[in-house]
């Protein structure tokens, strides 16, 4: 299974996994309407595009990250765009490394739609920087929001999936949370350990058949998560963000995403090539793995140092092949 749903989520025959898709997979429209599903950092990027994605399919919807008039604005589109009405969408404020807030947050989206179906933890941020010029508070930061803000919500939302003995919890990591990658220490680590502690509650609520624990690993996907990347210290962010056009289509992701979510996936690896490639090194074959990443680590730093996104090169590699 989960060899297969890694194949099913790779773009190498598109062609060929679209025509078979149908005859193994339960439709997003069937299985996810009438749910009441929670994105945290549902105000940029892949949270914001699953907002638009699920307010077409007749779900109830909350809408969680720090800054309200984003989603004010994530959520008018939601309505001009989507089958929803104003009331289907709840718009709670929320800062993951708060964590004394997830408790009342919790309670406010019960109090308004009386159950919570999906929870997707996806709200966090990335850094860009080298370990040794990197403060330690950028670490902690990291870690905070990461792995503890999402431990710590998850936690508040779990006691109502066990008592109903149903749910969803949905991990936004990273193919950084099985691949290790320079520029990148603290953001590796807090998906790492995102990856250790989902795996160690699945395996804890084997008594709770219908609460699903989903870890999906995306690869470079278009959002604002570099222009937002911590830095050497914690109030400095990336200067040149760089062009991030060549990455995977948010849409195409955020479907594939919500594929896995309507068939219970448990691990989902969604990346174009060589992005996947990569990840099936560090999985089956460390050793060359780590020889790969410390030969192309020195272009990610020269990439990055010259203003240019971090990854770019490997993806123009690939892409003229292709064209
Ligand atoms: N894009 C990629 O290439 C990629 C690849 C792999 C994994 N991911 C993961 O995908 C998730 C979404 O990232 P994205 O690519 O969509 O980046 P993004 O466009 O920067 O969005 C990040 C979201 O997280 C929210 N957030 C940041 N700090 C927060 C805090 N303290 N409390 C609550 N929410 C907070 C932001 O909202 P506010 O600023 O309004 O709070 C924003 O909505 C992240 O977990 C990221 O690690 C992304």
């Amino acid at each position: 299974m989960f060899v297969c749903c890694q194949s099913l989520m790779c773009r190498c025959d598109p062609s060929l996994i679209h025509s078979l898709l149908p005859l193994f997979l339960s439709s997003i429209e069937w299985e996810l309407t009438d749910m009441v599903v929670w994105v945290t950092g549902a105000s940029s990027g892949i949270g914001e595009e699953l907002a638009y994605q699920l307010s077409k399919l007749g779900v109830s919807l909350v809408l969680s990250a720090r800054r309200v008039h984003e989603l004010e604005r994530v959520k008018r589109k939601c309505l001009e765009n989507g089958n929803l009405k104003g009331k289907d969408i709840l718009i709670l404020p929320l800062d993951l490394t708060d964590r004394s807030s997830h408790e009342g947050a919790t309670k406010a989206v019960l109090q308004e739609f009386g159950k919570i179906d999906i929870l997707v933890n996806n709200g966090g941020r990335s850094q860009r920087s080298l370990i040794m010029d990197t403060n330690f508070d950028v670490f902690k930061e990291l870690i905070e929001l990461n792995y503890l803000g999402t431990v710590s919500l998850t936690k508040c939302v779990l006691p109502h999936m066990i008592e109903r003995k149903q749910g969803k919890i949905v991990i936004v990591n990273s193919l950084a949370g099985i691949v290790s990658v320079p520029l990148s220490g603290g953001y590796c680590a807090s998906k790492h350990a995102l990856r250790g502690f989902f795996n160690c509650l699945r395996s804890e609520l084997t008594k709770y058949p219908g609460i699903i624990i989903s870890n999906i690993y995306p690869g470079p996907v278009y959002s604002n998560i570099v222009k937002n990347a911590l830095a050497e210290e914690v109030t400095k962010t990336v200067v040149h963000a760089g062009d991030q056009s060549y990455k995977m289509a948010t849409s195409r992701c955020v479907r594939l995403m919500l594929i896995a979510m309507a068939n219970d996936l448990k691990e989902v690896w969604i990346a174009e090539q060589p992005f996947l490639l990569v990840a099936y090194l560090w999985q089956y074959m460390p050793t060359l793995a780590i020889w790969i990443t410390n030969k192309l680590g020195k272009k990610r730093i020269n990439n990055f140092q010259s203003g240019k996104d971090a990854d770019s090169s490997y993806f123009k590699i690939w892409k003229t092949k292709h064209e």
